[in-house]
């Protein structure tokens, strides 16, 4: 009887641990930061900057501290969804899921957080959960 009532108390405890996957594990594949990257440069650089610190006026830098100033402790899935609703100002709504998603790949990446070793393919952590901790100093 007690080693059941301690079976029942570890469950939920090592099932939270494998289901929620940190940014630190890596969430993207180096293959998407590429293409990214790649897309970054047609698609935001001229107003996000080559080295993504902003144009100093009206577009925000997307690396570093301003960028942790608005996207700490938000979710990756926000950031895609943000830069899908907004970007480009003038033309919003008009670049792919896919190509947002590869684009916030290469911000991440260039804000230090690790490439994930393999695609995920089915297995893609759920991008709603996977918060923009803020970086390890
Ligand atoms: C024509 C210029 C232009 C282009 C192209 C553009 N942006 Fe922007 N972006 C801006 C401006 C201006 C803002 C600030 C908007 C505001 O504050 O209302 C902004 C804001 C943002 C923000 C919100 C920043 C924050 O910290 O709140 C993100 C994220 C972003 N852009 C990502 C992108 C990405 C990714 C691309 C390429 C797919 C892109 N932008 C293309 C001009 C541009």
């Amino acid at each position: 009887m007690k080693k059941t009532i301690w079976m029942l108390a570890f469950v939920p405890i090592t099932f939270a641990a494998s289901a929620s996957r940190s940014i630190w594990d890596g969430v993207f594949s180096a293959e998407q930061i590429a293409r990214g990257k790649k897309s970054y440069e047609a698609q935001c650089a001229d107003c996000h900057g080559d080295e993504l610190e902003g144009d100093g006026k009206k577009s925000t830098p997307l690396k570093g501290e301003a960028f942790f100033k608005n996207w700490k402790n938000k979710s990756v899935h926000r950031l895609i969804d943000t830069t899908r609703r907004t970007m480009p100002p003038d033309d919003p709504l008009t670049l792919s899921r896919d190509l947002c998603t590869d684009v916030v790949a290469y911000i991440l990446s260039e804000n230090g957080y690790p490439a994930a070793k393999a695609d995920f393919g089915a297995t893609a952590p759920d991008l709603r959960q996977i918060v923009i901790e803020p970086p390890k100093k």
